[in-house]
């Protein structure tokens, strides 16, 4: 076997980054089981790469791939570079990425081999000087996560890997239950502050932001709750369809894939009370208050407040494309629903009567992630006839592809006459900060490496959305929808998902005209 010898590294010479602060990483040493598949080679691989092209690992840090196929240390830094050409084609540069690979090292082995990892521990004892740092990422399907596991109880008894960390990517379970049951497993190996739960949305700065434009304004705090806000939408459309990943999206579905995590993960920043401090545990406290608060969603509640949907073929700017029964590795009579559309209390003392309504699907018209709050009309009608004209004030939070903020005001129609008139005022990142956001996974492997659970989901946060979810998964399995597909692709979903809001005399936020949420 090719093995490169323990590698020795140089500081790289690096310009200072953005926050001084932010370089500062101890020595680590990251173990990807599933190092040359696609998260890794798409998404991980990349992200390090940035990280380290930006200067913002230290000097001495290794990457192990671990996987089945047979790479040499020499053919994995092949794939490396190939992956970070392929991937990161504006961030490639091929000293640095040469300079990055020489970091990376691979150990071969399928997952239930016991001997992998021993040799994985000896290796790390060899290679590194450090003891104190080691990151086990988990980057393979779930049914992988029990063998892995219990191989690294065995290695852990080795001295070099105490006080490890694990990463692992959703999904957390398939429901409640068996979320409790790798919980459990987790927990026999790894303290919960050792446990590193991925939400990629956490990681985006937009979302980020939601508690900095919260409880760093002290404008719209006061204004946030049952007396000021009328309803809040969260929107979470993606145009493209389910891809080559039919045999996940079958057994998944759209609210295990997206509802059960990203989505209540936004609802909670949104609806959550100010954390005691910034401080990872004080903030998951306040978002845990918020999922018990959630009003169950229960058979009788069902039809009023939820709406299922699967996509037919249909055009998505100006191009055909198949319905989900017609995409590959999925049931021709498939019940799997790509839509979800619901309206959701929660009870407590802020938001005792405010609908939250969510909406999810594939094959939507258009990307688009945003939270909408949408406030009360004023008391009384003072402008006359022309007070018909008044929009609701309205805060749009846009999450993806465009990254801004903009209020929704009215203010006076220039001219002689007195006609109320709906403006907006913006705030974009770009144009503020003058650089886009960087990959969500960026933020979170460094905070990974530091050691900060703020962006990460606990254990009883994961078990608590599932208990959000659960009935409705349930109760929609026992019920096959009748009416699959009920949405062309390239539309906002099925009709029923209007009705959900036009009968409250409400109706969603319409991107095509940038309209808010009333009728
Ligand atoms: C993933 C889901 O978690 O999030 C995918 O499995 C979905 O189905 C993706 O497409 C959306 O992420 P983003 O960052 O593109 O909004």
């Amino acid at each position: 076997m090719n093995r490169a010898k323990s590698p020795h590294f140089r500081a790289r010479p690096c310009r200072s980054t953005m926050s001084g602060a932010e370089s500062e990483t101890e020595p680590f040493v990251m173990i990807i089981f599933g190092g040359a598949g696609d998260l890794s080679r798409r998404k991980l691989l990349p992200a390090l790469y940035h990280l380290f092209a930006d200067c913002r690992l230290p000097a001495d840090f290794l990457v192990y791939g671990i996987g089945r196929r047979p790479y040499t240390d020499r053919s994995y830094r092949e794939l490396v570079s190939e992956s970070l050409k392929a991937f990161v084609p504006d961030l490639y540069k091929a000293k640095t990425a040469r300079e990055f690979a020489a970091h990376c090292l691979y150990e071969p082995g399928p997952s239930n081999d016991e001997t992998l990892y021993q040799r994985l521990c000896a290796r790390i004892q060899k290679d590194s000087k450090t003891r104190s740092n080691v990151l086990f990422y988990l980057a393979v399907p779930p049914a992988l996560l029990p063998q892995i596991v219990s191989g690294l109880k065995k290695v852990l008894f080795c001295h070099a890997l105490e006080n490890s960390k694990i990463i692992i990517e959703k999904p957390f379970g398939q429901d409640r239950k068996t979320a409790h049951q790798l919980n459990a497993m987790l927990l026999d190996v790894f303290d919960e502050n050792r446990i590193y739960r991925i939400d990629h949305y956490l990681g985006k700065e937009t979302v980020q932001n939601i508690l900095f434009f919260r409880f760093g304004n002290s404008i719209f705090e006061p204004l946030w709750n049952h007396k000021y806000i009328d309803h809040v939408q969260i929107t979470v459309a993606e145009d493209l369809g389910i891809g080559h990943r039919g045999d996940f999206y079958e057994q998944t579905g759209v609210v295990r894939d997206l509802v059960q995590n990203h989505i209540l993960q936004l609802l909670s920043l949104v609806a959550m009370e100010p954390p005691v401090g910034f401080e990872g545990n004080w903030i998951r406290d306040e978002k845990i208050k918020v999922y018990r608060s959630v009003r169950p969603v229960t058979g009788k509640t069902m039809d009023k407040n939820t709406v299922r949907g699967q996509y037919g073929p249909g055009r998505i700017r100006g191009i055909s494309v198949p319905g989900y029964r017609g995409e590959d590795r999925v049931s021709r009579h498939s019940n799997t629903p790509t839509f979800f559309a619901c309206r959701l209390f929660i009870d407590n003392w802020r938001w005792a009567g405010v609908p939250f309504y969510i909406r999810t699907g594939k094959r939507l018209p258009m990307q688009k992630s945003e939270i909408y709050i949408q406030f009360n009309q004023p008391p009384l009608k003072l402008f006359g006839p022309d007070s018909n004209a008044l929009e609701p004030g309205g805060l749009m939070l846009s999450i993806q592809p465009e990254e801004e903020i903009a209020l929704r005001l009215n203010v006076k129609y220039p001219g002689m006459g007195n006609r109320p008139h709906p403006v907006t005022m913006e705030l974009n990142y770009t144009d503020a900060f003058g650089t886009v956001s960087r990959p969500a996974y960026e933020r979170l492997l460094i905070d990974t490496i530091k050691g900060d659970l703020t962006l990460f989901a606990r254990m009883d946060g994961v078990e608590a959305m599932w208990g959000i979810v659960d009935p409705i998964i349930t109760w929609w399995d026992a019920r096959p929808a009748g009416d699959f597909p009920n949405y062309r692709a390239g539309t906002w979903g099925p009709e029923k998902s209007d009705r959900l809001l036009q009968k409250d005399g409400r109706m969603w936020r319409n991107f095509e005209n940038d309209q808010p949420g009333v009728t």
